[in-house]
């Protein structure tokens, strides 16, 4: 446990009433966008207010991501950007934190080639940021802790992005070890937060109003393994639906060995629980998943889905899929887009392979070209735009509930919200209805929204 009140008494002294600005910016995934709330709880109790504008911050904190090469050369470019603001303001501290922190090479490359940097916080050290803070202000040239805790920061106050969705992390880490992946290297052992701290956190946010609940962690359906007579996730998602108040419970990601029919009656069950599953199948073929080490194969995936579709043909199903993993051929590929054909998914999520250092991929000989993948990428996404938009179109004649997300940046005097399935609704409306339930008749489907009007009477 990182006890930190000292600290940020320390730097409340130190700074007194003198204004100060932190501009926090998190890359990745939603947990590290929730680490990132967390990072500006903390930043608020030292007295710290935020803004969107670097140029004109005290304190910067980058929350990176490293599950690509791509997202790591982004940070690198923002951080040696960031050399010149620190020229024109030496005061200026500068922060990195995240999941690109927990590889000690890069680490080592921070501290080396960018002195602009003070600060380096790891993925689990989040509690440790007001001593690194307070050393930096002390004029210390590198403050960084790497070290692995296991504390959840459950006291951590959270400064929410939004007021009317909130993401719950409920468990931390991944014991999965995909070939591909570095998650595990840098997140950890899969680590199940209390239930009892995860119902007692819901029903707070419902009761200030939230309307939609996101519960996160990597390998959300495994949620509970780990902990002593704990709650399987299935139970969780009961509980959490007991509670009173008009909201949505969503929850990614789900890993398809950990997706039993218990989970799958649940969603059905459970009135609150969103009538969608992301379940990420990453390849359609199974030569390919056992060499990504996934622990299904499509067969017993395609099971899953028929199970879903035999208790509603219209489910909705989202998922994530790499293309161009090490000695991919043509035929494995081609088994991908005729899985998209065969499962129908609302949206795909897909990403072109990204070699990780450190990951058993790594080390896989692999003879296909830049080109190729690339090539790969853009029949994926084209076969999946005309998925999309053939099977968006059952959507057409019926109402959807839509939770209004906010204005839409193509048509003025249109709002945009996302169903209860998950499919992006545009309609016209006043923009007073951001962040509230509304009913939308669907006229029109297009391949990545659906659109119509809000049912007269609401
Ligand atoms: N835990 C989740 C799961 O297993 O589905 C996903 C977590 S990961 C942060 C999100 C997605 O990034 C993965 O589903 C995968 O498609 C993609 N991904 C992970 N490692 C990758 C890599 N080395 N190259 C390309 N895509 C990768
Ligand atoms: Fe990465 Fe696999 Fe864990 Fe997801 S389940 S975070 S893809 S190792
Ligand atoms: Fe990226 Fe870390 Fe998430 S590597 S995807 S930010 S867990």
């Amino acid at each position: 446990m990182n006890d930190n009140t000292a600290a940020i008494k320390e730097i409340n002294e130190l700074l007194g009433d003198r204004e100060r600005k932190a501009y926090v910016r998190s890359f990745g995934c939603q947990l590290n966008v929730s680490d990132g709330e967390k990072i500006k709880g903390l930043l608020k109790k030292m007295g710290y207010v935020f803004t969107e504008d670097e140029h004109e911050a005290d304190l910067i904190i980058l929350n990176t991501c490293a599950v690509r090469e791509s997202a790591e050369d982004r940070v690198f470019g923002i951080v040696g950007s960031m050399k010149k603001l620190k020229e024109l303001r030496p005061s200026l501290i500068i922060g990195i934190a995240g999941c690109m922190t927990a590889q000690s090479h890069i680490a080592e490359k921070i501290k080396k080639s960018y002195p602009q940097v003070d600060i380096v916080l790891g993925t689990s050290a989040i509690n440790a940021l007001p001593k690194l803070l307070l050393e930096a202000l002390h004029g210390a040239r590198f403050s960084a802790d790497i070290s692995e805790y296991d504390d959840f920061s459950e006291a951590a106050e959270q400064v929410r992005d939004s007021s009317f969705k909130a993401s719950v992390p409920i468990m931390f880490g991944c014991n999965n070890f995909c070939t591909y992946c570095i998650v595990p290297y840098v997140r950890g052992r899969e680590r199940s937060r209390l239930a009892e701290d995860i119902i007692e956190e819901v029903r707070g946010l419902a009761a200030s109003g939230y309307k939609e609940i996101m519960l996160l962690g990597q390998n959300v359906n495994s949620y509970g393994k780990d902990l002593e007579n704990g709650m399987s996730f299935p139970q969780l998602l009961r509980e959490l639906d007991s509670i009173e108040g008009d909201f949505i419970i969503r929850f990614m990601s789900s890993h398809p060995k950990d997706a039993s029919n218990e989970l799958i009656d649940t969603i059905f069950e459970c009135e609150k629980v969103a009538k969608h599953l992301h379940l990420p199948v990453q390849s359609g073929s199974s030569d390919v998943l056992r060499r990504m080490n996934r622990h299904y194969d499509i067969e017993k995936y395609l099971g899953i889905v028929d199970y879903i579709y035999s208790r509603d043909p219209d489910f909705s199903l989202t998922t994530d899929l790499i293309v161009g993993f090490p000695d991919e051929s043509d035929e494995e590929f081609r088994e991908t887009l005729e899985l998209i054909k065969k499962v129908r998914y609302d949206n795909i999520y897909s990403f072109i392979y990204s070699k990780r250092s450190g990951t058993k991929a790594a080390e896989m000989p692999d003879s296909i070209s830049d080109e190729e993948k690339g090539q790969r990428m853009r029949e994926l996404l084209s076969v999946q735009r005309v998925v999309s938009s053939e099977h968006y179109k059952r959507f057409i004649g019926k109402t959807m509930r839509v939770l209004v997300d906010g204005v839409s940046k193509k048509k003025q005097g249109y709002l945009t919200g996302k169903s209860n399935e998950f499919i992006i609704v545009e309609f016209e409306g006043e923009s007073s209805l951001i962040g509230q339930f509304v009913d939308v008749e669907i006229t029109d489907a297009m391949n990545w929204a659906v659109s119509g009007r809000i049912k007269k009477g609401q």
